[in-house]
């Protein structure tokens, strides 16, 4: 190209050409999905034999934003039994934070090696390569309101974490919850995209964003 054609041709400046390459990975990301976007929640359906109640979009962004400052950049998130919090993980541009999803439904196997498949009833049995308190965050939303599913979960997060555990289950886990993992009850309350029957809650073992509106 002579240098007249080069100052011929528009340039993008880097802003612009960022911007661009952000459409294109998400064009991308739809297309390969068959025209949604793989990480929408409810994409996977919930199946209630599974105990899943997802989180509605508010919620799931609210956790997903609060994981990421816990986290700090670069940081480690693992979700335990809360893939939505997972898929508005993955939606966001711009975090560079990694994540993994702790799950019993091989349906999230679509994502990939990010997805690791898990079973509360064998808390400790995760592949090798998941080394002990090698999450910044660990994210948990137990299938079941026992002291049993959650002691077993306990185990869980308490091997993945270096530290934070932010916990999603019933109001009336509030006691297990502290005696098992020392968390406690944050303001913030978290709603799901049909109206249970029992109230949930959120708890924290750390200084969170959870206790102030937005
Ligand atoms: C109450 S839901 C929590 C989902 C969360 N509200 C969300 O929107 O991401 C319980 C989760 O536990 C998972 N689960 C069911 N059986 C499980 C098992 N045996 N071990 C681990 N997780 C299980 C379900 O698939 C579901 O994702």
């Amino acid at each position: 190209m002579s240098d007249s054609e080069d100052e011929g041709t528009p340039r993008l400046s880097p802003h612009a050409l960022a911007a661009l390459q952000e459409f294109y990975a998400e064009q991308k990301q739809r297309t390969d999905s068959g025209g949604e976007d793989k990480y929408s929640i409810g994409i996977i359906e919930e199946n209630w034999q599974l105990s899943q109640f997802w989180y509605n979009q508010e919620t799931a962004l609210r956790l997903a934003e609060e994981a990421v400052a816990a986290a700090g950049e670069g940081g480690r998130i693992a979700c335990v039994s809360a893939p939505s919090v997972y898929q508005r993980l993955r939606q966001r541009r711009g975090d560079h934070c990694s994540v993994c999803l702790f799950e019993y439904d091989r349906r999230f196997a679509v994502y990939g090696e990010e997805f690791i498949f898990y079973d509360y009833n064998l808390p400790l049995e995760l592949p090798e390569w998941v080394a002990a308190h090698s999450f910044d965050i660990v994210i948990a939303d137990p299938p079941y309101l026992s002291e049993e599913c959650l002691r077993k979960t306990a185990e869980t997060i308490k091997y993945l974490t270096r530290g934070k555990i932010l916990l999603c289950t019933g109001a009336i886990m509030e006691e297990e919850a502290a005696r098992l993992l020392g968390v406690k009850l944050c303001e913030f309350v978290p709603k799901h995209t049909r109206t249970l029957g029992n109230e949930f809650r959120c708890y924290v073992n750390y200084a969170s964003g959870l206790d102030r509106e937005l």
